[in-house]
């Protein structure tokens, strides 16, 4: 995929987005379903999986480990386990691709069997830090073979053949870091103790309880959790449904609401409170969006959420906000240069470590387009004017969230945004261009 040729998009500002749709499954649960169903013994049925490229590469790397994995029909998928522990070793490196959440849930993963495994990914993805990843697992019993500079992919790990139960204080608010100690954890006898000063998504303790772990997760700190896994359970095999993701539905959402005369529903949207920083901030900025039709499906809160066209305000959205929206920032800064006046975005540091750095990326994909932006310290300032001039070409920097923000500014921006490359979007997002085209949205 780096070396192919790009393919960039152009956005225009067109009449109003206007329908009903349903954005894929949630890419996080996607990996945890076929991760957790692959370390199960048993059949596992998953239906509404993200068939996009990172979960793809998730599956592989399941079917590589020794598990059952098919397509049994659209989004449905049938994974036959090995249990914990079980896993064969791979025969040849496990490629991630753009998957930060793939690769470092893996490495949890392999951490805890006795066998030897190299990691791979991307162009993007071989910048990411996985030390975090690797201090953790190497206090449980695992082996670094070989690594690149600062631990990063391509890496050889070798699992423990007996692994150590650990309590481990997360060094960063990272739901991907507390995943790979729980999932090295399952191997290890006794309890496995992840503390985190700042909750982060709680999908992984939420599915290992629904296939049938001991797992507590208690309040801690002022905006922290305790979280502790009993070591070597008989894990059930459970199906998976998996809600539609609200970091994919921010897209037409914040579309809809610089558009004028816009009018969207999104269909049963996840709305775990871990993940909906971002629906927070809106309603603050003056955004009508209606939460109709809430239920529970499948261990998730989902909701309808109804949209609609909004004169928005600056806001401050403090730091400890962060962990609930952190993949929303960049479409939050679309939103905050259609606002009047100043959005402060307070503590991104993590920001600069996703698939590009986002708040460089950020900055740059607004400053090109006409918008005053600025970055102070970890913060990132955006001075609204209600009007954006657009007219810039967008580097996307192999991200895709940086593709689907910048085209999203093009919708309502006064001149169209282009953006240099369009293939990332299918790593998280494959139907984006067609669903947004179905909306009314002007995108060739
Ligand atoms: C994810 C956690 C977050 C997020 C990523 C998905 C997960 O990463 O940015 O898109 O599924 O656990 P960090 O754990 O690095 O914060």
């Amino acid at each position: 995929m780096d070396a192919a040729p790009l393919t960039p998009l152009i956005a225009r500002r067109g009449g109003p987005l206007q329908g009903r749709v349903r954005v894929p499954g949630d890419k996080s649960i996607s990996h945890r379903a076929l991760i957790l169903g692959a370390m199960t013994v048993g059949k596992t049925e998953i239906s509404g999986l993200l068939e996009g490229e990172d979960v793809l590469n998730t599956a592989a790397a399941m079917r590589a480990l020794g598990a059952s994995v098919e397509r049994i029909g659209d989004k449905q998928w049938r994974v036959h386990g090995v249990g914990v522990g079980g896993f064969a070793q791979p025969s040849g490196a496990l490629d991630f691709g753009n998957a930060g959440t793939g690769s470092r849930l893996v490495l949890g993963a392999v951490a805890g069997c006795p066998i030897r495994a190299t990691f791979d990914g991307d162009a993007s993805l071989r910048k990411r830090p996985m030390r975090r990843i690797l201090d953790p697992l190497e206090k449980m019993g695992a082996r670094v073979i070989e690594q690149a500079e600062g631990g990063r992919l391509p890496l050889t790990l070798q699992g423990a053949a007996d692994p150590v139960p650990i309590s481990y204080e997360s060094p960063v608010p990272s739901a991907q870091l507390k995943s790979a100690v729980l999932l090295a954890g399952l191997a290890a006898p006794g309890e496995t103790t992840v503390i985190e000063a700042e909750a982060t998504r709680d999908h992984t303790e939420r599915l290992l309880k629904h296939f049938g772990a001991k797992i507590s997760s208690k309040p801690y700190g002022d905006h922290g959790r305790r979280i502790v896994l009993q070591g070597q359970p008989e894990l059930e095999p459970a199906n998976v449904v998996v809600p539609a993701d609200p970091s994919s539905a921010a897209f037409p959402m914040v579309a809809a609401l610089i558009v004028p005369g816009s009018e969207l529903i999104l269909e049963a949207v996840m709305t775990n409170p871990l993940r909906t920083g971002l629906f927070k901030t809106l309603l603050e900025m003056g955004a009508s969006i209606e939460m109709i039709e809430k239920r529970d499906d499948g261990g998730e809160e989902v909701a309808d959420l109804r949209v609609k066209t909004s004169a928005l305000k600056g806001v401050d959205v403090p730091p400890e906000r962060a962990p609930s929206m952190i993949d929303e920032y960049l479409i939050l800064a679309v939103a905050a240069a259609f606002a009047q006046g100043t959005t402060r975005m307070r503590g991104l540091k993590e920001l600069r470590v996703k698939e590009s750095d986002r708040l460089e990326a950020t900055a740059e994909m607004l400053r090109v387009n006409g918008v005053d932006v600025a970055i102070e310290g970890d913060d990132l300032i955006v001075n609204g004017k209600g009007t954006v001039p657009g007219g810039g070409e967008v580097k996307t920097h192999m991200d895709h969230r940086i593709a689907m923000s910048a085209l999203m500014m093009g919708l309502a921006s006064e001149q169209p945004v282009r953006i240099d490359d369009s293939a990332f979007i299918a790593t998280s997002f494959p139907d984006f261009v067609r669903l947004m085209r179905s909306l009314g949205a002007d995108i060739s």
